[in-house]
């Protein structure tokens, strides 16, 4: 009977517990959740700058990290997209100028997606965040691989695919751990 008494005036504070537990297990170290990111990308030192850099708050959220990604993912997509276009309207020579028309498509596929996840993160769709940028990667190693292929013309594009790459991989990696 006391005990059954005891449990009832604990339930309020039980359920209270319960309620706000979730909530603090997600409040993490936005350092500790940048360290997690960026250890697993081929250059740590980028990954933390481009978080710093563009850090709003210490109290960075993992959510506040994901708009990072995107964000800087696109504005890397669309600067590189123009970037092509103008050295297609320069180029004359046949091997180049089809690697870099694979680039073009490959970087406005790479825009698109971005755009679209923008687009469901503002609408806290973080699912639809991640879904829209799973076709990311592979659209962006076509454009490595094509200046790969015989007769490998020279590639005008290394440092910013390698940017770009990295971009792509904080973003997915950041987009599962927000919806992991
Ligand atoms: C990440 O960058 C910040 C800001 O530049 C720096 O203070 C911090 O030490 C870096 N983290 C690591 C583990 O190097
Ligand atoms: C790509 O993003 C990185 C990190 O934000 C930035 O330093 C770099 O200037 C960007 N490059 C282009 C071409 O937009």
């Amino acid at each position: 009977m006391a005990f059954a008494k005891c449990f009832y005036s604990l339930l309020p504070l039980l359920v209270i517990f319960l309620a706000i537990q979730p909530t603090l297990s997600n409040a993490q170290n936005p350092e500790e959740v940048i360290n997690k990111i960026c250890r697993s990308m081929e250059e740590f030192g980028f990954c933390n700058q481009t978080f710093h850099q563009n850090l709003r708050s210490p109290a960075a959220t993992v959510a506040d990290l994901a708009q990072i990604t995107i964000e800087q993912a696109s504005s890397n997509a669309t600067n590189t997209h123009a970037f092509i276009l103008n050295l297609l309207s320069e180029t004359t020579e046949p091997a180049l100028k089809n690697a870099l028309t694979e680039c073009e498509n490959a970087y406005k596929i790479v825009g698109d997606s971005f755009q679209r996840a923008l687009v469901s993160f503002n609408n806290k769709d973080y699912d639809g965040m991640r879904d829209a940028e799973r076709d990311t990667p592979r659209a962006e190693a076509s454009c490595t691989t094509t200046f790969n292929t015989p007769p490998n013309p020279v590639n005008p594009l290394d440092d910013r695919n390698r940017q770009m790459r990295i971009l792509i991989a904080m973003a997915v990696v950041t987009a599962s751990e927000l919806t992991s």
